[in-house]
């Protein structure tokens, strides 16, 4: 029978999920997921950060919560505390009034507002994003209303290290007002940031150029342990009084990835359009979904106002990001042990949740078929998903599969 939906394309599957789904689905008892972007345990399990699980008790307990609807840019105490979490509590630029933030349905939601307000706003239309960049981007950008979807250079194929003069060179030839997308830390999938003489050079450009940037921040504190140090870039650019916006998702540095607690950072040249701004992100975000949820952003808002819980956290974020870097020094140790061939220093030198391992697609698919172990068709894996139980497996079966299909370079210099 033909009904008005009768010849409607399927889309394509979005990998990450898909490989999510086929990974829960798979019945192997010895299986690994390396694919989503998610802390775990050294037993493999989610973790509730115990300050996230211990705001939700007092919040649950207090009568005076309600569920009335929050304004439309957010809870303002959040925004702010977000915002200052970001840019440092001592910004000149926040003293100064330079600096908002508005409430978003995660990272992915303030790339949307943000790409809706730059073409209907300020008629923007085009964006780069690196290459590789976050899958999601372009998809974003282009749904927000962006013509034109364009890749700058990021990565060596050769080196296995960030191609910055390819990367400048692209910047160079990008049109002005051409939004460029930055991952302000934690590149995801590489793992490689640029070093801080790095970042001048890209800023050099930026503003040379009259480009736009834009920052994802989706991992600050997580990377590194150290909120200040993952926030390097984005203060550097404040400091040199560039305009940008960031955006800030709270999903892997609090552990809230369902809550989609996110948040947009403004930082302007001037105060005087802060009003007109806010009044057409009102409009804007009023069109997509009124108004955002509570529960996330006041958690956060409670652990970053109250110096106790706030330190609470801290500790948790290094306990995080210190887990990650000994499964990277416990996967590169094993990968050398069992005489894997190629150099895996990269493993240990990248940074953040993810690993760019520089296996190939048939390697990636063997592992998977043949050792049940996930990952992103890319060779990036989720360092979370490693554990003391499956080092030896995992380490093993990259071993053996890249002995079996030899064509993988693996000679990472970031
Ligand atoms: C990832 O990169 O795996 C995560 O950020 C989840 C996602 O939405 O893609």
């Amino acid at each position: 029978m033909n009904t008005r939906f009768t010849g409607i394309e399927l889309g394509p599957p979005i990998e990450v999920f898909a490989l999510q789904k086929a990974f829960v689905d798979d019945t192997y008892e010895n299986k690994v997921n390396l694919t989503i972007g998610a802390y775990r345990t050294n037993e493999g399990k989610p973790w509730v950060l115990p300050v996230v699980r211990k705001v939700e008790k007092s919040l649950a307990a207090d009568d005076l919560q309600n569920h009335e609807y929050l304004p439309v840019l957010g809870l303002e105490a959040f925004s702010e505390a977000a915002t200052s979490m970001l840019l440092g509590a001592t910004s000149p630029v926040i003293a100064q009034g330079r600096a908002f933030g508005i409430q978003s349905l995660s990272g992915t939601g303030a790339l949307r507002v943000a790409a809706e307000f730059f073409s209907r706003i300020l008629h923007y239309d085009t964006f780069y994003y690196s290459k590789p960049s976050w899958e999601n981007h372009r998809l974003v950008f282009t749904n927000g209303g962006f013509k034109n979807a364009r890749e700058y250079t990021y990565w060596d194929e050769k080196t296995h290290n960030i191609d910055l003069e390819g990367m400048l060179r692209d910047l160079r030839d990008a049109p002005k007002n051409a939004v460029i997308i930055l991952h302000s830390c934690a590149h995801n999938p590489t793992g490689c940031d640029p070093t801080p003489e790095q970042w001048t050079k890209i800023a050099d450009v930026i503003q040379e150029k009259q480009l736009f940037p834009l920052f994802d921040s989706a991992y600050q504190g997580f990377a590194s342990g150290d909120l200040d140090k993952d926030a390097y870039a984005v203060r550097m650019f404040a400091e040199r009084g560039i305009e940008f916006i960031c955006t800030q998702s709270f999903a892997k540095n609090f552990g809230l990835y369902n809550e989609r607690v996110g948040n947009i950072v403004f930082v302007l040249a001037d105060t005087k359009e802060i009003v007109q701004i806010k009044s057409q992100l009102t409009l804007i975000i009023r069109g997509m979904y009124s108004n955002p949820p509570n529960h996330g952003a006041r958690i956060v808002a409670t652990v970053l106002r109250n110096p106790e819980l706030f330190e609470e956290w801290k500790d948790h974020i290094r306990t995080m990001s210190s887990r990650i870097k000994q499964m990277r020094v416990g996967l590169h140790h094993r990968l050398l042990n069992v005489g894997t061939p190629g150099r895996w220093d990269h493993i240990i030198q990248q940074i953040g949740m993810f690993s760019y391992t520089g296996l190939t697609e048939k390697q990636v698919q063997h592992l998977r078929d043949h050792y049940h172990i996930y990952m992103l068709r890319s060779g990036r894996i989720n360092m979370c998903g490693l554990n003391e139980n499956n080092l030896d497996y995992v380490a093993n079966a990259i071993n053996e599969t890249i002995k079996l299909f030899p064509e993988a370079q693996n000679d990472c210099t970031c």
